[in-house]
């Protein structure tokens, strides 16, 4: 009897550990969905997600908990428009010696820097070879570690468009996997795009600053075009990223229907108060022009590129400012793999030197994007039901943005990816 009541009471003892859930206390935690910082929060975690946060008195806790006393929590963070298969050190005409194979691998590493740097999920912006499917996949499957990912695939652009490889001759016949010009062809990139995986679709409005030949003003894709791609992608149940710096093409792109406009660098006040109207988001990429005039010539960037960046990053700094003035929904993208994976949240030091307050480039960066993302409940804020993707920072980042720069602990649906550690890693 006595040892049936020993081993019952082993059993309850044994079961009820490995239930018990993970407890993460701290100095505070930035809520991005009141606006809010919370001191002393007490988080629990149950098989990934949130299921309680409470207040507590910082010394109550002793025992087995995480502690980050010290710190401060936040979501992890959200990168709207990243590259991960792309290398900073390789542009131009460097990027032709990498297979996609090549860009596969190094894709794996990129995520990784991406993860740690305190960025749990990442919408990934144009890849070829579906190669962003295949990483998000494994990703998923547990057998890399990385951020989430939704990915889109090849992105869709006119025939010597920004989207477009246009680096060789007639001679070498090469063109990218997601050059379709006319709404029909546009119409079967899209449906070809969701078939191989995609999550939603990336398209070229406009001219770029880093691709040989076409004018980062010049809209590329016509109205038509970009309206089957919406009418398309929206049937479906996913949301388009329009690539658009040039006035027109920016406005065209919103008046098309698509659900967020990517660097938006020229865009005028019609454009503005049309993206306030419409409640499409602006995705501006104000961090990587500090990149490109600094380190771009040694990575390869051409010299056309270089002096369309000149004239591109101040007037788009500009226009940030006025949209967020205006109050445009605004999320975070940085377009990382342009410049170095890992480095993702300079940009917010940024945003808040151009307007923002550090609240809103933190929510742009967060719940801002997850809306977007149409994952809400998900992920993007700490709130209960949530998956417990945290990060933590020394210091405040409400008074001092950049901290966000050294993220120091990254949980991820309720694993620790990146412990804290005293000795620096
Ligand atoms: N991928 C973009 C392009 O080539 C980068 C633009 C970077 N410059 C900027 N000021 N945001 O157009």
């Amino acid at each position: 009897m006595r040892v049936k009541f020993f081993l019952a009471l082993v059993f309850l003892l044994l079961s009820s550990s490995t239930l018990a859930s993970t407890v993460i206390i701290a100095d505070a935690m930035v809520d991005v969905n009141t606006g809010k910082l919370v001191e002393n929060p007490l988080i629990t975690i149950d098989e990934g997600r949130i299921t309680s946060i409470r207040s507590a008195t910082a010394n109550q806790f002793t025992g087995d908990v995480i502690d980050l006393r010290g710190m401060t929590i936040l979501p992890g963070m959200i990168d709207m428009h990243a590259h991960l298969t792309s290398s900073s050190q390789e542009h131009g005409y460097k990027r032709l010696a990498s297979s996609q194979a090549r860009a596969a691998l190094r894709g794996v590493k990129h995520a990784k820097a991406t993860l740690m740097a305190g960025v749990t999920t990442v919408r990934n912006l144009g890849a070829g070879g579906f190669i962003d499917v295949a990483l998000r996949d494994s990703i998923n499957a547990g057998d890399i570690v990385g951020p989430r990912l939704f990915v889109s695939g090849p992105s869709l652009g006119i025939t010597g468009g920004h989207c477009d490889n246009n680096l060789l001759p007639v001679d070498y016949q090469v063109s990218s996997d997601g050059v379709a010009d006319g709404p029909w062809e546009v119409a079967k990139k899209v449906r070809r795009n969701i078939k191989y995986g995609a999550d939603l679709i990336k398209i070229c409005a406009t001219g770029g600053v880093l691709s040989k030949g076409t004018k980062v003003g010049v809209q590329q894709y016509s109205l038509e075009e970009m309206q089957m791609v919406v009418t398309e992608a929206h049937r479906r149940g996913i949301t388009v990223a329009a690539h658009a710096h040039g006035t027109d093409g920016i406005y065209a792109a919103i008046e098309a229907g698509v659900d967020s406009v990517e660097h938006a660098s020229f865009i005028d006040d019609a454009g503005i108060k049309l993206a306030k109207k419409n409640g499409t988001y602006l995705s501006m990429d104000i961090y990587v022009t500090e990149y490109i005039l600094g380190e771009g010539a040694a990575a390869g960037i051409l010299e056309e590129s270089l002096a369309k960046e000149r004239k591109t990053g101040s007037l788009q700094r500009e226009n940030f400012t006025k949209a967020v003035k205006a109050g445009v929904k605004m999320v975070m993208g940085t377009d990382a793999g342009v410049y170095p994976h890992g480095d993702n949240l300079k940009q917010l030091s940024r945003m808040v030197q151009f307007g923002m307050t550090p609240m809103q480039a933190l929510q742009a960066a967060s719940v801002n994007a997850a809306t977007l993302l149409n994952k809400e409940n998900d992920i993007g804020s700490i709130k209960v039901g949530a998956y417990a993707d945290i990060v933590a920072v020394k210091g405040k980042p409400l008074e001092d943005i950049s901290v966000m720069e050294d993220v120091v602990f990254v949980m991820q649906g309720g694993i620790v990816v990146k412990p804290y550690s005293k000795v620096k890693q």
